[in-house]
């Protein structure tokens, strides 16, 4: 608060505006703007109509945001081209899976796996922890995972069993996963911040969401709130974003169907999150049971790679072909 001096390696906060004292910084927090950069780019209009302020005060709070948010730098375009020259590819275990997405699930993107319940969801997740640790030539990156668990799935017996059927130490796999419990929405977007101190200290190839939506679906009930909820997942989804880029690692993200969520409205086999998910997740794998025991995934609108539905198994073993 007050007339601060701008300094280029802090991450300044709502409160840090001039002017904006705690009960203002309460009243936009409330209306869902969670950090500077969100207020910068926001309408005045909105901002005065959700918040509850007046037109001049939301104006001038837009013009300050400005001067403090970190808006990101502008990149030359050989920058990119050097970082994009880096992606490399993750197996799922399945080749025809890895297919599906191009060769395994691309660095530098996020992909999401969605589908009802026991769909595998999970699974695949366990899967790519184990795989990430293997050799380039075996499909991995020899790197660490980390591992946002949202619903307690994380089951280490299970890690154990895959690391063992490829011939790797159950313990020193072990010992390269990071896991964390997420308590809730705010806590899980937090963990993402912690995963980029993580990454200083250990090679993290791959951050993993399981599940990306459900705390926010369970916090964010009632249409009221639904502009709030996209709002968060947006700036959730361009935080797992960065961390991609700036790691060069893979992003794998789950999310339920509207079907076995038991709400009302909306398509049974629509992912949860809507568009702000599907236009951030740069791939989405559709899952669903097949006949015994066998899994089907389907590629959903991918900018570059054909739709296409594939067959896969998961065994004691783990992701193989079918
Ligand atoms: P939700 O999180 O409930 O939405 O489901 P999910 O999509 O994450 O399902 P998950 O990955 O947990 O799938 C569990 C299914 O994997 C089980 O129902 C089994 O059919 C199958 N599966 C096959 N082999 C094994 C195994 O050895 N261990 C386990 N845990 N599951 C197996
Ligand atoms: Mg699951």
């Amino acid at each position: 608060m007050g007339l601060v001096k701008k300094d280029e390696k802090k991450d300044y906060t709502i409160e840090d505006l001039p002017g904006v004292g705690e009960a203002t910084a309460e009243k936009l927090r409330e209306a869902g703007y969670t950090d500077l950069l969100e207020l910068a780019v926001a309408s005045p209009k909105d901002l005065a109509e959700k918040a509850g302020i007046g037109a001049g005060t939301a104006q001038k709070i837009i013009a300050a945001a400005r001067k403090y948010a970190n808006v990101g730098d502008f990149e030359t375009g050989d920058i990119i081209f050097e970082r994009r020259k880096k992606i490399v590819r993750l197996s799922t275990g399945s080749k025809a899976l890895d297919n599906l997405l191009g060769g395994g699930l691309e660095t530098q993107a996020i992909t999401e796996f969605f589908g009802e319940f026991g769909s595998g969801k999970t699974q695949i997740m366990h899967q790519l922890a184990v795989n990430v640790q293997l050799p380039v030539e075996k499909g991995g990156l020899e790197g660490h995972a980390v591992f946002i668990d949202t619903e307690n799935t994380f089951r280490p017996e299970r890690i154990k069993q895959m690391a063992e059927a490829l011939g790797l130490d159950p313990i020193e796999t072990l010992k390269n996963i990071h896991v964390a419990r997420a308590f809730n929405s705010s806590h899980q977007m937090l963990l993402v911040e912690k995963a980029k101190e993580l990454a200083e200290k250990y090679p993290i190839r791959l951050l993993i969401v399981d599940s990306l939506t459900a705390h926010f679906r369970v916090e964010y009930v009632g249409r009221g709130t639904l502009h709030e909820r996209q709002q968060l997942l947006n700036k959730h989804m361009h935080d797992l974003l960065q961390f991609a880029d700036v790691h060069n690692a893979v992003i794998a993200v789950t999310n339920q169907v509207a079907a076995n969520v038991g709400i009302m409205f909306g398509d049974p086999t629509q992912p949860i999150g809507g568009h702000i998910v599907g236009h951030t997740a740069t791939y989405r794998v559709y899952l669903r049971r097949g006949k015994g025991g066998k899994r089907i995934g389907r590629l959903i609108d991918s900018p570059c790679l054909p739709e296409g539905e594939v067959v896969f198994k998961i065994t004691p073993e783990g992701v193989k072909d079918a």
